[in-house]
């Protein structure tokens, strides 16, 4: 019968070589993804249409939508604030829903119809919500712009189909058009300006309940 030193050198000596065999597959494995002419590939081809355009793109599969729009695709309009879901500088529609483009990739969206502002309007041919900031000063820096009027046709388009807010009272009627939904709907576009009652201004001018 072995003693119970011996048992113990034994239960060590297995630990070590396990270790060992653990640290070296790792260095292998590290050298092998780092090896020039590997076959992994770090790019996607995807296509997806912005602002009515086709746009086909080879893209690094870590890169954000937002990234994407501007960085490769020279479209400025949506803005970078904090890159992290926090601010809403990086509205822009997917099939007419907003979301924060820094928080998906642009790998997610193949086939998919993307708005940005540039897509809503341009000079001289804007859209109701563009017209109504510029009316109701609904902007001071105009950083966080693009991303509130993106956020605003959104908000009119949820209220008109009935989907509910954390304010919406009650919920077996149709949601009404309030200063406290749109506030509410709204407050994920951060606007360090102060440009928020007149926002709701421009926003509630748009819905046809003010003039
Ligand atoms: S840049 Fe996307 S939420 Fe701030
Ligand atoms: S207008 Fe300057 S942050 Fe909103």
């Amino acid at each position: 019968m072995q003693s119970l030193i011996q048992l113990e050198i034994s239960r060590r000596d297995l630990l070590i070589s396990s270790a060992a065999t653990v640290a070296v597959s790792g260095v292998a494995a590290e050298a092998a993804a780092q090896s020039p002419g590997n076959a992994m590939t770090y790019t996607t081809k995807i296509s997806f249409t912005i602002n009515g355009e086709i746009r086909d793109l080879d893209v690094d599969n870590r890169v954000t939508l937002l990234d994407v729009l501007r960085e490769h695709l020279h479209l400025t309009g949506t803005k970078k604030g904090c890159d992290h879901g926090q601010c809403g500088a990086c509205t822009v529609l997917v099939a007419g829903r907003r979301i924060n483009s820094c928080l998906t990739l642009a790998v997610m969206h193949e086939g998919e119809q993307i708005t940005t502002i540039e897509g809503l309007g341009e000079p001289g041919n804007l859209h109701p919500m563009q017209a109504a900031f510029v009316k109701h000063d609904g902007f001071q820096c105009g950083y966080c712009t693009p991303g509130q009027i993106c956020s605003s046709v959104a908000v009119l388009e949820e209220i008109k189909a009935d989907i509910p807010s954390h304010v919406t009272g009650d919920l077996t009627t149709q949601v009404q058009l309030t200063p406290g939904e749109i506030r509410e709907r709204m407050s994920g576009n951060i606007c360090r300006c102060g440009a928020y009652s007149n926002i709701v201004d421009a926003i509630t001018e748009v819905a046809g309940t003010k003039t």
